[in-house]
């Protein structure tokens, strides 16, 4: 159900929780619970003292959208989509719809930037700083048959994956992401989608809480978040059930060796990134957090028709952090790749 402007801090919006539904051998419910509480204690303080988030959830709390007014859909095969329902769109509901694309308009720009995407909500094409349907495509094919499979997304941002992945009848989505205002796009979204999707709101290495429950983790675009790479991909192999797989993307450098860069602060613009790892790196990684049948499945140069400013992402972006004359990044450090693995446990 729909409950939009009425509580944004539920982990589900439909009253599903997936702690009622599993055995507790799967999870050490009690410490979820605490992680739970705390992210909404911070949540509620942020609410009042981050303005952007005050202003984003006094919009969400007047939107008031009915729960039969979208269908969502995917776009041509790019963008997540969420149409007004055959209901709505008789002579006489045109003031209703008008009003709903007014708020709904509001409420969408006060997410800018928006950082993943792209999205048609109603009319508006939300064209994202990331083609994040370029990175769907690469990964796709790699995910094998999904239905009935129980599936992590480990800082999942706004959701994009989670709403592609949901074609597929998977039996759990769960979406792991510490940054509070994307919890509004899913708020959003997933009340207009036929699966059993969950958000919670606390770190990625949470998922050291999950014993032999997920068939499948993704865990992209963000290893090199990770202070403690390793560890955190050891609890991802410890959460995946016997044959369960990881999808490892990450940002990444060239070399022959087993290396990666510990940048001295920002790396190609970004903050927050401790290890970029080579191929090879990346890849013992992996051997060492115990997995096996470890495969590069795509290796490439970052560009701007995957990464640019746009509209709706009016910020700096990659070919801001590029020096090409020096074939570098700004900081004076190798150039962006991004690699894709895929292993099992
Ligand atoms: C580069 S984005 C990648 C988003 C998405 N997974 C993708 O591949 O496009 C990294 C995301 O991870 C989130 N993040 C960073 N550190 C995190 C952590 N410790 N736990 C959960 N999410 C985290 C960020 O807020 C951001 O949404």
């Amino acid at each position: 159900m729909f409950n939009t402007g009425k509580n944004s801090t539920n982990s589900t919006s439909s009253g599903f929780d997936y702690l009622s539904e599993y055995p507790q051998k799967y999870f050490d419910k009690d410490a979820i619970l605490e992680e739970r509480i705390k992210a909404r204690k911070l949540f509620e303080k942020l609410k009042v003292e981050n303005p952007l988030i005050a202003k984003t959830e006094q919009l969400y709390k007047k939107l008031n959208i009915v729960d039969d007014f979208f269908n969502f859909s995917i776009n041509n095969d790019t963008s997540i989509s969420l149409t007004v329902s055959d209901k709505y769109k008789s002579i006489d509901q045109r003031n209703t719809v008008e009003q709903v694309e007014e708020r709904i308009g509001a409420f969408l720009r006060s997410l800018c930037p928006w950082k993943k995407g792209p999205f048609t909500i109603m009319d508006t094409f939300i064209d994202a700083e990331w083609r994040s349907d370029i990175k769907w495509n690469r990964i796709k094919d790699k995910l094998g048959n999904i239905e009935g499979k129980k599936i992590a997304d480990l800082g999942c941002n706004n959701g994009y994956f989670m709403y592609r992945l949901a074609e597929f009848n998977p039996k759990l989505l769960l979406g792991v992401e510490t940054y509070p205002r994307y919890r509004y796009v899913f708020d959003l979204i997933s009340p207009h989608i036929k699966a059993n999707m969950q958000w919670e709101m606390f770190s990625a290495e949470c998922i050291r809480y999950y014993h032999s429950f997920f068939d499948t983790v993704l865990c992209m675009g963000l290893i090199y978040h990770m202070r403690d790479p390793v560890s955190l991909l050891h609890s991802i192999h410890n959460s995946l059930v016997k044959g369960g797989k990881i999808i490892v993307e990450s940002l990444g450098i060239i070399s022959d060796e087993s290396i990666a860069l510990c940048p001295e602060g920002r790396y190609n613009g970004c903050s927050g990134i401790w290890f970029v790892p080579s191929l090879k790196c990346l890849k013992s990684w992996l051997k060492r957090a115990d997995f096996k049948n470890i495969e590069c499945f795509y290796s490439g140069k970052l560009s701007s028709e995957e990464q640019r400013s746009t509209k709706w992402a009016n910020i700096k972006s990659f070919s801001d952090f590029i020096d090409s004359r020096n074939n570098k990044t700004v900081e004076g450090y190798p150039l962006p790749y991004r690699f894709y693995l895929v292993a099992t446990k």
